[in-house]
């Protein structure tokens, strides 16, 4: 059986169309979720959304609890979790409006609570991310952008940077080099957190820019917003349809 939260990041504060039944605050061991947890039905499924940022978009990427935030979702049942992600593109076609799936990750975030483990003697610790995300979470998201008709890039490697600040032309070329195809800020620790909580994590991610230095000009906020606001209906059908596809709960 299969339980979806869905976190909703950067102009995905709430799910319009989510037929809401309750309201949770959700008590954690590693403190307060970004958000209530929101319970309703969505494309005819049970689901719960989590606002990373918060409900009015009040908590930057270095300052979210990742930990909180899972462990919410999962002692609240969820067993999936699809995360919504704005990021920068780095490779060409990374391009502003489009969506990616991504594949790997490569962690570059710094002074963040980054697991829930404290004690060597936890051997559990040592969790296995040769994949970071949920193989068969990211294949279904793939086939439910084909069945909605929204064109996806099905392989990515997400670059987790600390932010706030954007990254320096510099930085995303040695990303570039790293590998890296887009960029952003909040992928990291919770992929990672994900794992050692056992949830089947995978993320939806949309570029609201060309990375620094990918484009003529500086990069800004309001262009960020306008990109934001026209994707995020096409990320909402693919929401749709994933959890159309998945077995009842
Ligand atoms: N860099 C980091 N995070 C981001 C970006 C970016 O260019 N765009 C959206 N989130």
């Amino acid at each position: 059986m299969s339980v979806i939260g869905i976190i909703g990041g950067s102009g995905l504060e709430s799910l319009d169309g989510l037929a809401v039944t309750q309201r949770k605050q959700v008590a954690t061991p590693y403190g307060e979720p970004s958000s209530v947890l929101t319970f309703g039905t969505y494309a005819d499924k049970q689901i719960m959304f989590l606002a990373r940022h918060g409900d009015d978009h009040s908590i930057l990427p270095h300052k979210v609890n990742y930990c909180a935030n899972l462990a919410a979702l999962q002692q609240a049942g969820a067993t999936h979790v699809i995360a919504v992600c704005a990021v920068g593109g780095i490779r060409a076609d990374m391009s502003p409006g489009s969506i990616s799936i991504p594949d790997q990750l490569i962690d570059y975030t710094c002074s963040r609570r980054h697991t829930i483990y404290e004690d060597a003697r936890d051997y559990a610790a040592h969790i296995d991310f040769t994949e970071p995300y949920c193989a068969a979470l990211r294949v279904q998201l793939i086939a439910a952008a084909q069945k909605a008709g929204v064109d996806v890039i099905t392989s990515a490697t997400y670059g987790a940077t600390q932010g706030p600040r954007l990254e320096t032309t510099a930085e995303i070329n040695r990303m570039d080099r790293d590998g890296c195809h887009i960029v952003g800020m909040t992928g990291m620790p919770e992929a990672s957190i994900a794992r050692e909580l056992e949830l089947c994590y995978a993320v939806i991610a949309l570029s609201v820019n060309y990375a620094a230095g990918r484009a003529a000009g500086s990069i800004e906020m309001q262009d960020i917003e306008a990109t934001l606001k026209q994707g995020m209906g096409r990320v909402r059908s693919v929401l749709a349809e994933v959890l159309a596809d998945m077995p009842a709960t």
